[in-house]
């Protein structure tokens, strides 16, 4: 196996590659909605919807791409082809969700970034691939941009009598976390007997510090500045994945190899190099897999280690 190492590909045939029982954890951040079942990722799709909303003046412009929230006539045909979506969605979580089981380790976790609205889809498809659910961890940011319609702006605009009985109704709540869904592949029996075969299985709930005993809502994480080079829309923070990895990774008792087959701009090896565990990635795009792996060596440089790339 090529370690710290981004794999460019579908993750569905890389995969693959990779031996039964071989992987200690997943700590992955894949689309959160899938519009191109069956078809490539469509990179240049997801700019140009980007571009399209760039200057536009609504809310909408923050949503980041395959979130569901896009607009559309609210007509039978809307739901019908929404449900078809999600349907496509899990089933391809549970494609994927099987190869990741086949190379997880007995008593491995994987957790998987959701939006509140998808969550429960990507749960259910990694039962369906095998996984046992454990839990769903809550990441609180910081911020939460409202979204959806103002309606009292909206008739104000199409000449409605009185829009004031309206102030203060929206579409949405405003969205301030994160899913993060924890599932497990199976125990062998027991967690002693499941240590002493794969070495992970537990979590880590309890530091040395006055932090107390871990809880599933994770929050107060700083955001990065984002390298200019870096134009990925869905960074997430290095501290939150430090945290993640130390969670789950028994980092001071053996080697460990942790996967994440949704790399997008390598924050997940980035973390990975920090805590000195070794990693696979996998990226469908090449123009991601080649800003991951400059942030990635940028990093090691900064920290004094030797470049990777
Ligand atoms: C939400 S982003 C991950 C962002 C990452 N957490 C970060 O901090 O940069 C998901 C990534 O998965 C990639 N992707 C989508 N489908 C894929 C597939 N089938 N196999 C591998 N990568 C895929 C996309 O190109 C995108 O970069």
């Amino acid at each position: 196996m090529e370690l710290n190492r981004i794999l460019l590909g579908d993750c569905l045939d890389k995969m693959k590659t990779i031996p039964d029982n071989s992987i200690s954890g997943c700590i992955t951040d894949p689309p959160y909605n899938y519009e191109f079942i069956g078809k490539n990722w469509d990179n240049n799709e997801i700019k140009r919807r980007l571009q399209n909303v760039e200057s536009s003046n609504s809310m909408v412009r923050n949503i980041p791409y395959g979130s569901g929230l896009s607009g559309g006539v609210r007509n039978a045909r809307w739901y019908e082809k929404n449900r078809n979506n999600i349907k496509e969605y899990r089933e391809w979580i549970e494609s994927w969700g099987a190869e990741l089981y086949r190379i997880l380790k007995p008593g491995a976790f994987a957790l998987v970034f959701n939006s509140s609205r998808t969550s429960a889809h990507v749960q259910v498809g990694l039962e369906a691939s095998g996984f046992y659910a454990r839990d769903t961890i809550v990441w609180r940011r910081n911020s939460g941009i409202p979204k959806g319609l103002n309606v009292e702006k909206k008739l104000e605009k199409i000449g409605y009598e009185n829009p004031e009985i309206w102030q203060g109704w929206h579409s949405a709540l405003r969205s301030e976390w994160e899913a993060i869904t924890v599932v497990q592949k199976p125990l062998i029996n027991n967690y002693i007997n499941t240590l002493q075969i794969s070495g992970v299985g537990l979590f880590k709930a309890e530091n040395n510090d006055t932090s107390g005993f871990q809880s599933n809502i994770i929050e107060n994480i700083k955001r990065d500045k984002k390298d200019k080079f870096n134009t990925h829309v869905t960074v997430k923070p290095l501290e939150l994945i430090i945290k993640l990895i130390e969670l789950i990774i028994p980092l001071e008792n053996e080697k460990h190899i942790i996967i994440d087959p949704f790399m997008g701009s390598g924050t997940t090896a980035i973390a990975a190099n920090r805590l000195g565990v070794d990693w696979i990635g996998i990226e469908i795009s090449e123009e991601y897999r080649q800003i991951a792996e400059k942030r990635i060596s940028n990093d090691l440089l900064k920290n004094n280690q030797t470049k990777l790339f």
